[in-house]
């Protein structure tokens, strides 16, 4: 895979009315990358796409496109392939010609653009649709024509905005294998937009957080995971334990266990709940918690814990406790390198 960058974002701001939507976002796509913006609803996600795939202006800021200044070009110049929110496959046409549609806008020859409509169905699994009228499609189906639409051309980026979002669970997680093919086999560059945590982690090489239309950390699925630049990040991407911190000791807020470096104006100590185990004899941290509850989970349990402070901690163990009460004395234990400041 290539690393050059393909997409550059500089200094993109976008207002709507006095509304900001997006702040001052500088970032980086390399061509071949799969790249997640990822945020809760109104963050500013569908804004960026929109503005990177040329579909509206930017109010401030300038977008490059292999080092060129491509940030008046219209969308078509750009010719970027885009897979919108929802299906938006031309009702009154066929499944081939839905897929057919980009090529005859292009003026290509008829023998091409069978050739090709024939190779884009049989890559997203459509072949003995291709007569369908999309009302007589699943939803799963729809998308996969709109996949392969908007990939009939090849283009050099594909923008997707929440393809999956109306799919029900399994088969997101089927489109979603698919979709990872594609990428893997194609090398095309694409910007996904998803709101779903675990969806961001499972397919991207690199995921962009955005809060209130701020980047807020980018990075690949385990470094934005494992070493969150901030709280936000860490709250927003699974699920994470906090426990406050007393910036006077260098302590743990109400015991005397010290930290190996609390790091200036951070409030928590951040600790990933599979990183937190039931402290063993030789174990550095010892911290004493109150069960407060056992979830059994079938492969695990799931303890609520709760320190002598009130905050709440979770973990999970691999086998099923049984001699474990509510209001049993605990103790937890994790590696330093596994902890964070927040
Ligand atoms: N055309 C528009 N006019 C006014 N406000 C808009 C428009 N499009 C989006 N917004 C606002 O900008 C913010 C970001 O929207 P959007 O990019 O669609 O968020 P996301 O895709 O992350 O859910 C939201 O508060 C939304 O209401
Ligand atoms: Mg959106």
């Amino acid at each position: 895979m290539a690393s050059t960058t393909q997409i550059e974002v500089c200094s993109i701001g976008k207002k709507y009315g006095k509304f900001k939507a997006l702040g001052d976002i500088n970032l980086g796509i390399a061509e071949g990358e799969f790249l997640s913006l990822l945020g809760p609803s109104g963050s500013g996600k569908t804004t960026l796409l929109t503005l990177i795939g040329g579909y509206d202006a930017p109010s401030s800021g300038r977008l490059l496109f292999d080092g060129q200044d491509m940030t008046n070009w219209p969308a078509k110049q750009r010719g970027f392939g885009m897979v919108f929110q929802g299906y938006a496959l031309f009702p009154h046409l066929t499944v081939a010609e839905n897929i057919a549609f980009p090529l005859k806008v292009q003026k290509r020859s008829k023998a091409q653009i069978a050739d090709r409509v024939a190779q884009m169905v049989e890559m997203v699994g459509l072949s003995g649709h291709e007569a369908k009228k999309p009302t007589a499609l699943s939803g799963g189906q729809q998308q996969r024509v709109a996949l392969a639409r908007a990939l009939a051309y090849e283009p050099k980026v594909l923008l997707l905005d929440e393809p999956f979002s109306a799919l029900d669970k399994n088969l997101r997680g089927q489109m979603q294998e698919e979709l990872r093919r594609l990428h893997r086999d194609l090398g095309t560059t694409f910007v996904f937009v998803t709101h779903d945590q675990e969806e961001a982690l499972a397919l991207s090489t690199h995921i962009a957080i955005f809060n209130h239309g701020e980047l807020q950390q980018i990075g690949t699925p385990e470094e934005v995971y494992e070493r969150p630049a901030n709280r936000f990040t860490a709250e927003f991407l699974g699920d994470i334990n906090l426990l406050s911190l007393d910036g006077s000791t260098g302590c743990l807020a109400e015991t005397a266990i010290e930290l190996p470096k609390t790091i200036a104006g951070q409030s928590h100590l951040a600790i990933r709940p599979e990183h937190m185990r039931l402290a063993a004899d030789d174990d550095a941290i010892q911290l004493p918690v109150r069960l407060r509850d056992r979830v059994y989970l079938g492969s695990k349990s799931r303890l609520l814990l709760e320190t002598s402070g009130g905050e709440e901690l979770m973990l999970y163990l691999d086998n099923d406790p049984t001699d474990m009460r509510p209001g049993s004395e605990l103790r937890v234990a994790w590696d330093a390198r596994d902890s964070f400041a927040v």
